[in-house]
């Protein structure tokens, strides 16, 4: 069993994502993580920059998603957990450097199709909940559930800002509505795998929905 939660960026998809996870007993695989992950160990174990980014060698990209030396593991009480050559870098991943530069190395056709394969191997020994911007439209678009979750740019932007200010992160709302700006453009206009309402998909608006409510009505449809 599959349900794909996909949606733009600070749409909630991976906190409802995780909560139904829990709640079904299911596992959880956040496909944004494994993006920022590669994002990571380009720049960092790899040496790549910025400027380079959106040029990345073959055999670097197969080295960071060689499935020997990448590994993803959830579970309920320790979360997600991402390790390479086995080191943990989970930790790293949700830096705003790396905010900002995954979507460079996202539209890239050999790297989508190598996590295209790693996300269906992993749906393969489990019952999964994921979220992503694809995940529903194109890596497992036979799944009994397909949302699309969203929310207006400002109220995106508000909940990205309190979550970066946790990270000791000021922005003010006007680069916040920015920054997701840039991100939502550069997913939904790259060639590969765009961000979509998947076909046959429930879109989902929980801008004037608190967390419990947007559960709430996550577990009517999936209940019916
Ligand atoms: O979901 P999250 O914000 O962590 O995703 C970070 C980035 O990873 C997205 O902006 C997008 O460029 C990329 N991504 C993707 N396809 C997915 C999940 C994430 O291209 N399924």
């Amino acid at each position: 069993m599959i349900i794909t939660i996909d949606g733009p960026t600070a749409s909630g998809k991976s906190s409802v994502a995780k909560a139904l996870a829990e709640q079904l007993g299911w596992y959880y695989l956040n496909t944004g993580m494994l993006y920022r992950a590669v994002t990571y160990l380009l720049l960092n174990n790899y040496k790549y920059t910025l400027e380079n980014l959106t040029n990345v060698a073959p055999e670097d990209l197969a080295a960071c998603t060689d499935h020997s030396r990448f590994t993803y593991h959830y579970d309920p009480v320790d979360g997600v957990e991402i390790v390479y050559d086995d080191v943990t870098i989970t930790q790293y991943l949700k830096d705003a450097s790396i905010d900002q530069a995954v979507c460079l190395i996202s539209p890239q056709p050999h790297l989508r199709e190598a996590m295209c394969e790693f996300q269906r191997q992993l749906a393969q020994q489990y019952d999964v909940v994921t979220d992503g911007r694809d995940t529903g439209s194109v890596v497992f678009p036979h799944a009994q559930y397909k949302f699309f979750l969203t929310a207006s740019l400002d109220v995106r932007a508000q909940r990205w800002q309190k979550d970066q200010k946790k990270r000791g992160h000021d922005y003010t709302l006007q680069e916040c509505k920015e920054r997701i700006a840039y991100r939502d453009a550069k997913d939904q206009e790259r060639g590969h795998s765009p961000l979509v309402i998947p076909q046959g998909g429930i879109v989902i608006d929980n801008s004037t929905l608190d967390f419990a409510q947007t559960i709430e009505v996550f577990l009517k449809y999936i209940q019916e």
